[in-house]
């Protein structure tokens, strides 16, 4: 199997962004989940000294990719110009980015929805926008956890396993992101939630 065809209901990369593997080496899928997890690992540091960031921003977001994927990836922290099977069309990114950055500070401070309710929305529509052309899942849920750490002190729960490799836990996860397409976010509130 080519190990950049992708082992779930994500997007397999076209051509040219395989030429975007800076990490020659790599032959097999385990070895690029290691190389991307020690990015992702060095990732956690930086943010660990820079914890006062505005974490609701196109320019937060990118940084914080291009951080996650730079040593594996030429592409990291620049958004995918070829159209998926999910997510919207290229040139929409920036514009439906700055909506949803918009919404979130809205709903933050009008109390819209219970604060693990934002950073779950943000997620969904993170990974519905699919910005990059690969690592949204490990981003947005990122990005909730950064938020719902500000927000409410703790991060969400994505169940006793790492998502990224195939699992009944992941298969519930993508089925909860499927409701939530339909706009029932209740599987994906209660697959993130823990006491
Ligand atoms: N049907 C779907 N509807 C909404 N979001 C989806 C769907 N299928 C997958 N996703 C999201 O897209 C992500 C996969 O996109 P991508 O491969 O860019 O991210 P990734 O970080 O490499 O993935 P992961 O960390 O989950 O392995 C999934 O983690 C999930 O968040
Ligand atoms: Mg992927």
């Amino acid at each position: 199997m080519d190990i950049f065809e992708s082992d779930d209901s994500s997007t397999p990369l076209t051509s040219d962004e395989k030429n975007g593997l800076k990490l020659k080496w790599i032959m097999l899928r385990s070895e690029l989940n290691e190389a991307e997890a020690r990015n992702i690992a060095k990732a956690q540091i930086w943010l660990y000294s820079n914890k006062n960031k505005d974490v609701c921003s196109d320019i937060f977001l990118r940084e914080l990719h291009k951080r996650m994927f730079d040593d594996v990836w030429k592409w990291a922290g620049t958004y995918r110009t070829s159209e998926r099977n999910i997510g919207v069309v290229p040139y929409q990114i920036p514009l439906k980015l700055m909506q949803l950055f918009d919404d979130v500070k809205f709903w933050i401070e009008n109390k819209t929805y219970p604060n693990n309710e934002i950073a779950v929305r943000l997620h969904h529509r993170l990974v519905q926008i699919h910005p990059f052309p690969n690592g949204n899942g490990r981003v947005s849920r990122l990005m909730a956890d950064l938020l719902m750490e500000k927000l409410e002190g703790r991060k969400l729960y994505w169940g006793n396993k790492n998502l990224v490799n195939v699992s009944e836990v992941r298969k519930a996860y993508i089925t909860a992101l499927r409701k939530a397409n339909e706009g029932d976010y209740s599987d994906l509130l209660e697959f993130t939630f823990a006491e």
